[in-house]
């Protein structure tokens, strides 16, 4: 039984992230925005009810998804599987890498709330789980990342939207081993050429200079926004070719 309720107030047009919910929990009623994470998430059930029962949110199952198709359709990927999940959240992308075989989870997010709510609502899921900003990794974390040698970055939901920028995104790609998998998803819009992010420009760079593959690249509904109009996202899964140079990061910065 849920020991919260929400209201979504009708609007005709809302901003992705900005789009605002009514929420009573524990007698108190009070405004929130979809982005307020922290605040969502201290709120068991609150995300997956809002986002996924309500919303139609499938990233995790479908960037997941991809990246299985993608690790199958490949004779020499028989190696231990080891994930670092950035802006992992509440733990359910985890639990999706989980079910596709990665034995070893780390975990990454800016926000102390999202580790509590792993812990309490999806306990086990990761090996290890860092509250840190991914634009400023300190090097004992990145260390204690590196030791772990993942072969694979999973980020999901978290790209643009002041959440994660470019050139960080490009400095945990170093995070991940030689022939590494990524597994990403990013509004649509955001991979048109010259698109502000930044994000198109990134790809597209890293493409063309054969630091990553792209192996599988699928247009899906990531989420309805608020007033109902769908927020159609890429999910994509590239392979580590080589690492990005400080000098191509730089560009971002
Ligand atoms: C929409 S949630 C996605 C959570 C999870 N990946 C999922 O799909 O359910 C975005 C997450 O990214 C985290 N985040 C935002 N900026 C970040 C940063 N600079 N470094 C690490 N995590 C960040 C937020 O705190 C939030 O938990």
């Amino acid at each position: 039984m849920k020991d919260f309720s929400f209201v979504l107030p009708q609007v005709d047009k809302a901003d992705q992230g900005k789009e605002k919910i009514i929420v009573t929990y524990k007698g108190e009623t009070r405004e929130l925005l979809t982005h307020d994470y922290g605040e969502i998430y201290k709120i068991p059930g609150l995300y997956e009810n809002l986002f996924y029962d309500t919303l139609a949110c499938q990233s995790p199952q479908v960037v997941c998804g991809l990246l299985e198709k993608a690790m199958n359709g490949n004779a020499s990927n028989s190696q231990d599987r080891v994930a670092l999940d950035v802006g992992a959240g509440n733990g359910m992308v985890g639990e999706e890498l989980a079910k596709i075989g990665f034995n070893t989870i780390i975990g990454v997010d800016i926000i102390e709330e999202a580790v509590e709510a792993t812990l309490r609502d999806r306990p086990g899921i990761y090996d290890e789980y860092f509250i840190e900003d991914l634009t400023d990794l300190p090097e004992k974390v990145e260390q204690k990342i590196l030791e772990k040698d993942p072969n694979c970055m999973s980020i999901v939901a978290a790209l643009g939207f002041d959440d994660i920028p470019p050139e960080a995104f490009a400095s945990a790609y170093n995070l991940i081993s030689e022939d590494g998998w990524i597994a990403f998803n990013i509004k649509d819009e955001f991979l048109q050429d010259n698109h502000p992010s930044g994000f198109s420009k990134l790809i597209d760079e890293m493409v063309a200079s054969d630091i990553m593959e792209i192996v599988e690249k699928e247009r899906y509904q990531h989420r309805l926004c608020l007033d109902g109009t769908p927020l159609n996202y890429y999910a994509v899964v590239g392979r580590k070719q080589e690492p990005v140079s400080d000098t191509f990061i730089a560009q971002y910065q």
